[in-house]
């Protein structure tokens, strides 16, 4: 907080004027309104840090005001201004959240008592929040948002692993899942934590220079090799390497990692000597690697060797008890990285991006938050600063989308039903799989017993063709 900004809702002009010149002078950025209509148009325009706040105001009274900012702005603080013989008053606004009062008539120097007071208190707060996010931030598991059951057993894996002798680790997953956040959790984690972690992108580089990066060079074994280089598996003795996109690595490099995998030496382009270093490899790809190997492209045997601790990080669309949990924490990121003033997100902007299937998984829905914490003035994110793909999902293919001219997710002012929703879903599968129950619960990636639930709940029971259980 540089320059604190302090808006006086006050309609006696003298009484506004005064403050306005005095709270400039102490440096503050000072906003005036006269009602609180207009008050709430500056609270809704740009973060405010103190409302000095009349109680007695021409169009509203005050403490429907301070509610109001309580609910949608809790990160202003109010000041509320009351006339001295109203202590009653005085303790309602406390009780409703007001950081303190004055009684009128005050003198300027007594309310910048109160003032000076208010926006310490604002930026110690301010200090509190921003320790507690960079203290978890570093490098814990706690930067690892997970509540789903499949996303906590992959994290109990996790912390097995980082601890482990483990040499290579192989992490699989969608693009935008987490493989790159994961990679350096695991290593700040491990024994190796006070080591380097070096990150490399196999596609990044041509062949010849992701070899010399990787292993280092010989004076002269190549035209613009002038000079003896390390590489990075030199650099990172005793740490961690990230290879990332493993599976976009040329075939002469994957039979010299291998080797090294298998013998934990390798030379240098154009070096005569073994040279020997502990590194942990941690690989990932967001392709399938076994097709890979299937199509000649990535060596077999080197995929056995990465796959020993093989992690999968799910979609985000098998992990749907993370997406609230998810979609919060980025609210919040980005509304202390944006200095907005939010209350979370609005029950029909939330089942949305529950039935949404995110097909860039996480880094989308960070995406996405981003760019409406951006649209949003303040209070909750609703669903209008979500983009229109996630409110007309075509969310189950049951062969030509056209031939479905019924929408999915009818969209009212009240938002989307989601249990009506599933029983949706559910009847289309069904209908889909011509009452087969195993094949329609394929297509909903559910279980048999899963789906029978369902058909219980909906009362389909009897629509499904009876199968043996
Ligand atoms: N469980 C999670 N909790 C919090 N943030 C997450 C989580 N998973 C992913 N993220 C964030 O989502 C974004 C995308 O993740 P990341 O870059 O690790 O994906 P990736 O799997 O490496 O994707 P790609 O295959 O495209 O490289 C990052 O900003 C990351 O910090
Ligand atoms: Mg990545």
């Amino acid at each position: 907080m540089t320059q604190p900004t302090v808006l006086i809702i006050e309609d006696e002009e003298s009484v506004r004027t005064a403050l306005a010149r005095r709270l400039a002078m102490s440096d503050c950025q000072v906003a005036t309104a006269t009602t609180g209509k207009e008050g709430m148009n500056r609270l809704k325009s740009a973060p405010v840090d103190l409302v000095l706040l009349d109680y007695r105001l021409p169009d509203t009274d005050g403490l429907e005001i301070l509610a109001t900012i309580g609910q949608e702005w809790p990160d202003t603080l109010t000041v509320m201004m009351t006339a001295y013989t109203n202590v009653d008053l005085a303790i309602q606004a406390i009780r409703l959240g007001a950081y303190n009062y004055v009684s009128k008539p005050f003198s300027l120097d007594e309310m910048m008592v109160v003032v000076d007071k208010a926006l310490e208190a604002k930026r110690l707060r301010t200090e509190v929040e921003r320790f507690r996010a960079t203290e978890q931030d570093a490098s814990g598991f706690g930067r690892i948002v997970a509540r789903d059951p499949h996303m906590i057993e992959v994290l109990n894996l996790l912390r097995n692993v980082a601890a482990s002798e483990a040499k290579t680790i192989l992490l699989q997953g969608e693009s935008g899942t987490g493989k790159d956040l994961v990679a350096k959790v695991l290593h700040y984690n491990s024994p190796r934590a006070d080591r380097p972690f070096m990150n490399i992108t196999c596609t990044a580089l041509a062949e010849t220079l992701l070899e010399s990066e990787l292993f280092g060079h010989e004076k002269g074994a190549f035209t613009d090799a002038s000079e003896q280089k390390k590489g990075l598996f030199e650099l990172a003795d005793g740490g961690t390497i990230y290879l990332d996109e493993i599976g976009d690595m040329p075939p002469p490099l994957q039979a010299k990692l291998l080797r090294f995998l298998e013998e934990k030496a390798f030379r240098r382009v154009g070096g005569t000597v073994d040279i020997v270093v502990d590194v942990r490899i941690i690989a990932a790809t967001n392709k399938d690697l076994r097709n890979l190997v299937a199509k000649n492209q990535f060596r077999e045997d080197l995929f056995y060797r990465l796959n020993i601790f093989p992690i999968t990080l799910p979609p985000l669309r098998d992990r749907p008890q993370d997406v609230p949990i998810l979609a919060n924490h980025f609210v919040e990121q980005f509304k202390a990285e944006f200095h907005k003033q939010m209350t979370g997100i609005d029950p029909a902007a939330m089942a949305v991006m529950q039935a949404y299937a995110w097909p860039g998984n996480i880094r989308e829905m960070r995406n996405l938050i981003e760019r409406a914490v951006l649209l949003t003035g303040g209070g909750r994110l609703t669903i209008d600063s979500l983009p229109a793909e996630l409110l007309t999902p075509a969310i189950i293919a049951t062969g030509e989308p056209e031939s479905d001219p019924e929408p999915l997710i009818v969209l009212g002012p009240k938002g989307v039903n989601l249990a009506l929703l599933e029983q949706r879903l559910v009847e289309k599968a069904l209908e889909h799989a011509g009452g087969n129950q195993s094949q329609a619960a394929q297509l909903l990636g559910l279980s048999r017993d899963q789906f029978r639930y369902r058909l219980r709940k909906f009362g389909l029971l009897k629509a499904a063709a009876e199968e043996p259980a």
